[in-house]
């Protein structure tokens, strides 16, 4: 399965790379900060036909066309295209993100680096591979020397779930925030030991659901604000190493 999730994510990525910079129509999702382009579409259509085909009995939830319904236990969470602002705006830092359910469980987790061409990838029980190195988390414990990473949701003017304050508290107490704009390879990164930790007051299951399952495989830690164990339909998402973890949910509670 994997192999074949790897597959069609390199060719979605091709098609991105091949758009990337070039003239491509844009639209307003939800508001002027919410966009959709049209390769984020192709790209989307390109792995749709791939399941049609390979796997004609499964289930697929897809960002730009929502559930398509079908018989089986499968289901195929896609994020064509994540980080189209960066995408948009001419800054090569995006990726395509697939999650595989059997039922309610992740088996298995793609995120294509598009512009670094790298590979992350998880089977349940398998362990996480960048390439095919295998990943852990980093070791570190101490919030202080933390770099974390971090996004905004696209109705941040509103300050929901006071994003702002709990971005203001992290920055005080970590070394460094970062903000990306791919959620799938902020948590990547965090698979990877870069980044200690990755919260986010809003996301998607198609952002989340292979970034879940390479940071658990990789030894981490993946919880609600309340340091509860969530599933991909849940939106608010603590990510880390586990060791940082409890510091993490402490400046989380002061802001709630
Ligand atoms: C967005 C990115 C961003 C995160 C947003 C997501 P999109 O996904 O992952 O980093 O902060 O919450 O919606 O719209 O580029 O697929
Ligand atoms: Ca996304
Ligand atoms: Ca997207």
């Amino acid at each position: 399965m994997v192999d074949k999730v790897i597959q069609i994510s390199k060719e979605a990525g091709q098609i991105i790379r091949e758009g990337f910079g070039k003239n491509f129509g844009v639209e307003y999702k939800t508001n002027s900060a919410n966009l959709v382009t049209d390769i984020d579409k192709k790209s989307e259509q390109t792995i749709i036909n791939f399941i049609k085909k390979e796997f004609p009995s499964h289930t697929v939830i897809a960002e730009e066309t929502g559930r398509h319904q079908n018989i089986s236990d499968y289901t195929w969470v896609v994020d064509p295209l994540d980080g189209t602002t960066n995408f948009t705006h001419g800054l090569p830092i995006f990726s395509v993100s697939i999650g595989v359910l059997k039922g309610d469980e992740i088996i298995c987790g793609v995120v294509y680096d598009v512009m670094n061409d790298v590979v992350y990838s998880a089977e349940k029980g398998s362990g996480s591979f960048k390439n095919s190195d295998k990943l852990s988390v980093s070791r570190n414990s101490n919030l202080e020397e933390s770099v974390l990473v971090t996004g905004f949701p696209y109705d941040i003017s509103k300050n929901p779930h006071k994003a702002i304050e709990k971005f203001v508290s992290f920055l005080k107490a970590a070394r460094a925030i970062r903000r990306l704009g791919s959620a799938a390879i902020d948590m990547c990164y965090v698979a990877s030991g870069v980044f200690d930790g990755f919260w986010e007051v809003y996301l998607n299951s198609w952002d989340m659901a292979a970034g879940k399952l390479i940071i658990e495989e990789a030894g981490g830690l993946v919880t609600d604000f309340s340091g509860k164990k969530i599933d991909i339909f849940s939106n608010q998402i603590l990510a880390s190493n586990g060791r940082v973890h409890n510091s993490m949910l402490e400046i989380l509670k002061r802001s709630e």
